[in-house]
């Protein structure tokens, strides 16, 4: 099963990535992750991205599917691509990349949300430093302080959370991501989710609209 998760900054894709990919058994992609992950290696990937992600600018195309050919389209069978792809060249060439292996993409999932809770979301957030797992100071807050619930690992808040740098991401998101919309909708892929709805009802709705896919 190949997936795209798309919607705007704090739509909750990687919460909802992380537990489909657990519940259906497939790779979670995050290209967010896999930047992170670079910078935090010092690698020379990190080294040209870490001020496009502290800015909440886009990476460069190229740069992107370079990372996501290898990573992920080279190296998985099944996976829900989360944050991939940003831009009508990204989505181009992802599209190409997959028709070259003879495959395509079974859905993408569309989380909808307004840019004042994205905001509300993004600058309460808190993610496991060991497992990459996501909790909310207010709408999903760990059961111990600074713990996470599933491995115990240390809560830290992202570089990109301050309030700059998440008017940046929404502005590029509607610039450059919502595109997207339309054009998975062109291909008859698009299922548009209500992303404000509580985390639980989204999930069921979106493992339900999976389930013919399974
Ligand atoms: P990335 O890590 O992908 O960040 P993003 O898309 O901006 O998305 P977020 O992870 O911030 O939000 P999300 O939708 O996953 O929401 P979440 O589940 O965390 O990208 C970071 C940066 O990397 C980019 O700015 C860019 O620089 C670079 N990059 C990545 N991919 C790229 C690409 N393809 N091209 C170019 N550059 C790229 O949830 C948010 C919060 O809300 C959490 O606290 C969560 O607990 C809470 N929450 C979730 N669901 C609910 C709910 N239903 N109700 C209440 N609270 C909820």
């Amino acid at each position: 099963m190949k997936l795209v998760f798309l919607g705007p900054p704090g739509a909750g894709k990687g919460t909802q990535a992380s537990r489909v990919a657990e519940k259906v058994g497939i790779f979670h992609a995050s290209t967010g992750d896999i930047f992170r992950a670079a910078v935090k290696g010092g690698t020379d990937v990190g080294k040209t991205v870490k001020d496009y992600l502290d800015g909440g600018r886009l990476v460069p195309d190229e740069l992107t599917c370079r990372v996501v050919e290898q990573e992920v389209l080279d190296a998985r069978k099944d996976y829900v691509l989360d944050g991939f792809p940003r831009t009508i060249a990204q989505a181009d060439m992802l599209e190409a990349a997959l028709a070259r292996r003879g495959q395509k993409l079974d859905a993408v999932i569309h989380y909808a949300l307004d840019d004042a809770e994205a905001t509300v979301r993004l600058t309460g957030r808190l993610v496991c430093r060991k497992c990459g797992w996501n909790f909310h100071k207010v709408n999903m807050p760990p059961k111990k302080q600074g713990v996470c619930d599933q491995c115990g690992g240390e809560l830290y808040i992202r570089s990109d959370s301050t309030l700059e740098a998440v008017q940046k991401r929404l502005a590029e998101y509607h610039e450059k991501t919502e595109p997207l919309v339309a054009y998975y909708a062109r291909r008859n892929l698009l299922t548009t989710i209500d992303a404000s709805q509580p985390f639980e009802t989204v999930l069921s709705q979106t493992l339900e609209l999976l389930r013919p896919l399974r």
